[in-house]
């Protein structure tokens, strides 16, 4: 049984996998590198997942919409493509290592980084953010969802600061984004990093960066795009100047479907049905003694994942006994994200983390809780 969908989702819906299939089987081609009919058809392709994407976030210009190999790639881009020397940003204490490594390393080349610390529950206070704006403070960089206790962070009020402060407001969506509405306009976003293979249900391989019009980026990445070959500088025009190399067209069109099904399906039906297993969960774990749930209290301020630890139990010899005894699949361990668990007081052990997705029912949730009692029980009396 698979439960770590915060990690990427699985299973796919069945219109990923035939998408993915057709790309490679009957398309075969690389979009933008002829003239040729398979190539138009990739590129068509392209064209209608970035459409299909741009709908989905309410991004009006597709052209703003960078294709990545995950979410890191995005982060990555969106750091190292608009930040420089002397540049201040401020994140929180909250995030995964893909948005705090390349930050650490942008220090070493003279960018200024302030970590604001959460609150126990994992969520930011605003105000906190606000005492840490510096007159060069270039961008406030934030997880919209924690991928370790799930807290939802105050997005509208950091996107207003960013507004007051003149800072670009860079939003990860790695657990946001397929489970509650991210809309880049009204939530003010200048940069939004975004998984392809978590809850927006497309391949492993697959994810994005929509960049707003106002913000200059530079490439990170130099290489051919198909366009504007005689030039010995990469070119600057979105998207190609920031997609060198051959595209995952089997990916991206994998990504296009599982959008689509989110779409027929509605984003509200998935974060209620999501919502319900997460807070079955948490009801069926609070009744097993010593048993500690992460996060903050009303489920309201949380998403898409539930982590917590069981007193005197080991969160990877739980996970071990979860796979081994019963073939549940979920993550132990610090998530990639050891600032948080400082924040939530869970080093050095870190928690046992918990992710359903649309295809997890009320009945595995059931046999999961079953599944720790009985397993905390065992370690217990070893
Ligand atoms: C909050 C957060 N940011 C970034 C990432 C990185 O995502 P990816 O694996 O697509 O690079 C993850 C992955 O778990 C995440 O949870």
């Amino acid at each position: 049984m698979y439960l770590d969908n915060a990690a990427t989702s699985f299973p796919k819906p069945e219109k990923v996998y035939e998408a993915v299939l057709h790309a490679m089987r009957d398309v075969g081609a690389s979009p933008g590198r002829g003239g040729y009919r398979q190539s138009l058809e990739a590129g068509r392709i392209l064209f209608q997942a970035r459409e299909a994407v741009a709908s989905f976030f309410s991004i009006t210009d597709s052209a703003r919409i960078i294709f990545t190999q995950n979410a890191t790639g995005a982060l990555n881009l969106a750091l190292q493509g608009t930040l420089g020397a002397g540049d201040h940003v401020i994140t929180t204490s909250m995030e995964h290592n893909s948005l705090l490594r390349p930050l650490y390393a942008l220090r070493k080349k003279g960018v200024e980084l302030t970590i604001v610390p959460a609150g126990p529950d994992g969520i930011i206070s605003t105000d906190n953010v606000r005492r840490a704006v510096q007159s060069n403070t270039r961008m406030i960089a934030v997880s919209h969802v924690s991928n370790v206790c799930g807290a939802i962070q105050p997005i509208q009020q950091l996107s207003e600061l960013c507004h007051d402060v003149g800072a670009l407001f860079l939003v990860d969506a790695a657990q946001s984004a397929g489970h509650l509405p991210v809309d880049v306009g009204c939530m003010g976003i200048d940069l939004l990093a975004v998984p392809g293979h978590k809850g927006l249900l497309g391949p492993s391989g697959t994810g994005l960066l929509y960049v707003a019009p106002h913000v200059p980026l530079q490439s990170v990445v130099q290489g051919g795009t198909g366009t504007n070959s005689t030039a010995e500088d990469q070119p600057h025009t979105l998207p190609d100047g920031f997609e060198a190399g051959t595209h995952n067209i089997a990916g991206i069109a994998g990504l296009h479907a599982g959008v689509e099904y989110i779409c027929e399906l509605g984003l509200s039906a998935i974060h209620q049905h999501e919502n319900a297993l997460l807070l079955q969960a948490e009801h069926a774990l609070q009744n097993i003694a010593g048993v500690t749930i992460y996060g903050p209290a009303v489920s309201e301020k949380r998403c898409s994942v539930l982590s917590f630890s069981a007193q005197g139990v080991d969160a990877a010899q739980l996970a071990a006994e979860l796979d081994h005894g019963f073939d549940i699949a979920v993550r132990s361990g610090l998530h990639c994200a050891p600032l948080a668990h400082r924040t939530l007081g869970t080093l050095p052990g870190g928690t046992l983390r918990l992710s359903p997705g649309w295809f997890t029912t009320s009945r595995d949730i059931a046999f999961f809780s079953d599944a720790v009692a009985q397993c905390i029980n065992k370690i217990r009396r070893t």
